[in-house]
């Protein structure tokens, strides 16, 4: 599939700030699918959803319209829900949402649909394993779990708001197990994927590797 670049791994490995500024390099569109499952989650939340109930999950999915701008930014319903996304609230539950099948059929069959029609870095847990298995390139980014917690500690405070170090790194191990021991599409390093640590690397040092893969220099 040419023109499209997929982006797996685990959550705070720095995929989406990378993936971002890739995409702004290449001209290509970039979509965060992480964003998606938040903004299914965020309706629920706002629809005051149990989230055990899958059938309610999907018919919501089902039912709200998400789209992107082009500079990546989501809209739940046309509002621009970028950082209504983020809360504390939506993290918690946003693995629940991930884990239902129906709203991830949903969510895939878009997230495929906007690669076909665009050119695309797409980043996310599944894209390089089930939603988009024949991208022209793959990657999987990951980073310990303790610099990824230092990573969101950092972001959380340079927004001047309060953090716990040890709550967050906890709160990051716990999704970490939901999203890779859950029954569909779980968290895995696709064969073909190449594999870059980031924790000892800039986002710099991250960028130019890729770049690099991506022209065919190496
Ligand atoms: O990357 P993130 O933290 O914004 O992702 C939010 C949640 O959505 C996370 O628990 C994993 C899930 N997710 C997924 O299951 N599949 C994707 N393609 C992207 C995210």
């Amino acid at each position: 599939m040419k023109n499209v670049i997929a982006i797996d791994g685990p959550g705070g490995a720095g995929k989406s700030t990378i993936a971002k500024l890739l995409a702004k390099k290449l001209n290509y569109l970039h979509l965060d699918t992480g964003a998606m499952y938040r903004a299914i989650t965020l309706a629920a939340l706002k629809e005051d959803v149990d989230f055990n109930n899958k059938k309610l999950l999907t018919k919501i999915a089902k039912k709200v319209n998400i789209s992107f701008n082009e500079n990546g930014e989501i809209f739940l319903n046309s509002k621009n829900v970028s950082e209504e996304i983020r809360s504390s609230k939506v993290n918690e539950h946003v693995s629940q949402t991930a884990a239902v099948k129906g709203v991830r059929d949903i969510l895939v069959n878009k997230q495929q649909q906007l690669a076909r029609n665009n050119k695309v870095v797409m980043d996310g847990r599944d894209i390089t394993t089930v939603v988009l298995p024949e991208a022209e390139h793959k990657f999987f980014l990951t980073a310990s779990l303790n610099e990824r917690a230092k990573r969101r500690y950092e972001e959380v405070k340079s927004k001047g708001k309060n953090a716990d170090f040890e709550e967050i790194k906890k709160s990051i191990a716990r999704r970490d197990k939901l999203d890779s021991e859950r029954k569909y599409s779980p968290l895995k390093q696709a064969e073909d994927a190449v594999l870059i640590d980031t924790t000892n690397l800039t986002i710099d040092e991250v960028l130019k590797k890729m770049i690099s893969l991506i022209k065919g220099e190496f």
